[in-house]
C-alpha cells in the first residue's frame, strides 16, 4: 500500500537504466502508476519491449549497454525527445556472480566494475544536461556489499563501494540544481540478484533469522523509497544512501547475545 498520492508524478519524465526487470522494473512501474512518462533501458530488446508493455501507459523501451557511453547518451536523448527532460534518472543496471577472487579472471572483475560503477557514471554523466533543473533527482541502486565485505563478491563489493562514494561527490558537485542519492536494497524476493546469491531455498529460513525484520524485502518497498527520494518530501536530502534492507546491514540478529539482551 503506497503512502504517496495518486498523480504525484503526473507529466514528469523518468528514465530507469536497468529498468527492464526486477527491482528497477518495479521502480519504473511505480513512477508510471503515479503518472510519470517512463523510459526503461536494458541490453536485451525483447526483455525491454516486454517490460515496457508490462509498465503500459506509453512506456518507452530502449536498448543499450551502460558500458558504452555513446550508446547511453543516444538512448537518453531519444527518451528526452519523446518524454521531455528528466525529472528522475535511476541507475540500477548491475551484474553479479559468486566466485572467489582466485576463480575470477581480470576480465570477470572488470566486467562487474564496468557495468555497475562505470555504467552508473556513464548514465549520470550523460544525462546531466538533459535534466529538469532545479529539482531533478538522481538515484543509484547500490547494495550492502558496499559496506560489508562479502567473500565471493570482490567485484560487486568494490563496484558498489565506488558507487556509494560517487553519489556523495556528485551530490556535492551538482547541488543545488540536482539531488543525488542512493538506495541500498537488502535481499529482495523474486529477483535475479537473490537467485544468484542465495540459490538454496533450504537455507532461507536461517537467512531470515539473521535479519532484524525476519524476512526478505519486496520490490514494492524499494519502489516506495525511490518515490520518496524523488518527491518534495526529500527536497533537503542529497548525498544519502537509504538502506531499505530490514536492518540487514546492522549485523547478525540471530546471535545468542541478542536473544539474551547482551548485544
Ligand atoms: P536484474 O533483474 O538482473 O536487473 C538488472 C537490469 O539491468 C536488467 O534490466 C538488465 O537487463 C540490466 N542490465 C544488466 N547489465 C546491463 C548492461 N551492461 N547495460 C544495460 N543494462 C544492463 O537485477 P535485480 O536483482 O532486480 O537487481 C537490480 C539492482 O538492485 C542492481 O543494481 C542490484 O545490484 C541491486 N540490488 C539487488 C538486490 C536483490 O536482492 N536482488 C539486493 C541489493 C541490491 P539486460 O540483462 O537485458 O541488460
Ligand atoms: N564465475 C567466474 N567468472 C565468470 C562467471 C562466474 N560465474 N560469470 C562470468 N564470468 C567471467 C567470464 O568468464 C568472463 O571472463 P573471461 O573473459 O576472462 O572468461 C567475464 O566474466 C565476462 O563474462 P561475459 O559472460 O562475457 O560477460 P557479459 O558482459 O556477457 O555478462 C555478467 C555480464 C557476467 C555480469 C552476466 O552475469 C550478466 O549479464 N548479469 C546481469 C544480470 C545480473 O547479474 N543480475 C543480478 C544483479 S545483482
Amino acid at each position: 500500500m503506497s503512502a504517496f498520492r495518486d498523480g504525484l508524478f503526473e507529466g514528469k519524465s523518468v528514465f530507469v537504466a536497468g529498468g527492464t526487470s526486477g527491482i528497477n522494473l518495479g521502480i519504473a512501474k511505480r513512477f508510471a502508476d503515479l503518472g510519470a512518462k517512463v523510459a526503461v533501458l536494458g541490453r536485451n530488446p525483447e526483455k525491454a519491449a516486454f517490460a515496457a508493455a508490462d509498465i503500459g501507459q506509453g512506456a518507452i523501451a530502449l536498448t543499450a549497454d551502460v558500458r558504452d557511453y555513446g550508446a547511453i547518451r543516444a538512448a537518453l536523448e531519444e527518451a528526452a525527445a519523446t518524454n521531455g527532460k528528466f525529472d528522475v534518472v535511476v541507475s540500477g543496471a548491475a551484474g553479479n556472480f559468486l566466485a572467489p577472487a582466485l576463480g575470477m579472471s581480470a576480465n570477470g572483475f572488470k566486467t562487474v566494475i564496468d557495468i555497475d560503477l562505470i555504467g552508473t557514471f556513464n548514465v549520470f554523466r550523460a544525462c546531466h544536461d538533459l535534466l529538469v533543473t532545479p529539482g531533478a533527482s538522481l538515484i543509484a541502486i547500490t547494495a550492502g556489499q558496499a559496506i560489508n565485505a562479502k567473500p565471493l563478491q570482490v567485484h560487486a563489493c568494490a563496484a558498489k563501494a565506488g558507487i556509494n562514494h560517487m553519489i556523495r561527490v556528485l551530490a556535492m558537485e551538482w547541488g543545488p540544481e540536482v539531488r543525488v542519492n542512493g538506495i541500498s536494497p537488502g535481499p529482495i524476493s523474486g529477483t535475479e540478484g537473490m537467485a544468484r546469491l542465495a540459490p538454496d531455498a533450504s537455507e532461507h529460513d536461517a537467512y531470515f533469522e539473521r535479519i532484524p525484520l525476519k524476512r526478505w524485502g519486496e520490490i514494492d518497498e524499494i519502489a516506495e523509497a525511490a518515490v520518496f527520494l524523488s518527491s518534495s518530501s526529500a527536497a533537503y536530502v542529497t548525498g544519502t544512501i537509504l538502506d531499505v534492507d530490514g536492518g540487514s546491514q546492522l549485523g547478525d540478529a540471530s546471535r545468542m547475545d541478542v536473544e539474551k539482551g547482551l548485544a
